[in-house]
């Protein structure tokens, strides 16, 4: 189906999820969607990681960067933000629309399999990514997040809330595919303590983010 091809493209080699084939029309579809809010909701996303300047942040599935760039202001002066995309032509979008901001990159890469040093990053964010994995692989994406994550450092994971009504459900279904209109966001707490991780405030913001936020204890490892 068109829309969901947009928003989730073709099954990619290299992960068995799938990945945002087109930069362009995803930001024109994902600015409808939030229907004016995108800017506010984003920012706020930033603010619940807990990012501070100087941090160095990682973003899983950036896309085409929006969070991203929101995490390399929040962390501005000293700090950094590396957003992670299995899609090339996304990563090449993303460059481009961040080209000039501070400290703000991007690398091609999975969220089950970084490439990544143990405890290289103070924070570790990701939006809307989560539902694009299969459900045997989001405990690895977790499990990956934990180890990238150094000990006292924070996580940020937002994704998709789908409506409660049944018709809701079915209309987003028929929009854009099975994964946001089954999207299991009430497991994704659980998910995140099961990794070795504290959660510390599970929200929702609107339109249709939930969002949950954690920390890595010290003295604790994989
Ligand atoms: C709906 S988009 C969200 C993009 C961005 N984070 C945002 O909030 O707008 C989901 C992103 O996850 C990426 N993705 C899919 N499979 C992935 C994987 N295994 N690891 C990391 N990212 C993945 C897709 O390429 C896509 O860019």
């Amino acid at each position: 189906m068109a829309l969901g091809r947009l928003l989730h493209g073709d099954p990619q080699h290299d992960t068995d999820g799938v990945a945002i084939g087109h930069g362009r029309g995803y930001e024109l579809f994902t600015n409808l969607a939030f229907g004016g809010r995108r800017d506010q909701v984003f920012t706020r996303l930033a603010e619940l990681s807990g990012a501070r300047p100087g941090d160095r942040v990682l973003d899983l599935g950036c896309g085409t960067g929006y969070l991203t760039q929101r995490m390399a202001a929040a962390v501005f002066p000293g700090g950094s933000a590396l957003g992670i995309d299995p899609s090339a032509t996304v990563v090449a979008h993303a460059r481009h629309l961040a080209d000039g901001v501070p400290g703000c990159t991007f690398e091609r890469g999975i969220a089950e399999q970084l490439d990544a040093p143990d405890g290289s990053f103070d924070v570790v964010v990701s939006s809307l990514m989560i539902h694009h994995l299969p459900a045997p692989v989001r405990p690895q994406a977790l499990a990956e997040m934990f180890r990238a994550c150094r000990p006292g450092g924070r996580l940020m994971v937002a994704d998709f809330r789908p409506p409660k009504s049944r018709i809701g459900r079915h209309l987003i279904g028929a929009a854009t595919g099975p994964a946001m209109e089954n999207n299991p966001v009430d497991q994704l707490e659980g998910l995140i303590r099961d990794a070795g991780f504290t959660t510390t405030t599970v929200g929702d913001l609107q339109p249709w983010i939930r969002y949950v936020t954690a920390s890595r204890p010290t003295g604790h490892t994989a």
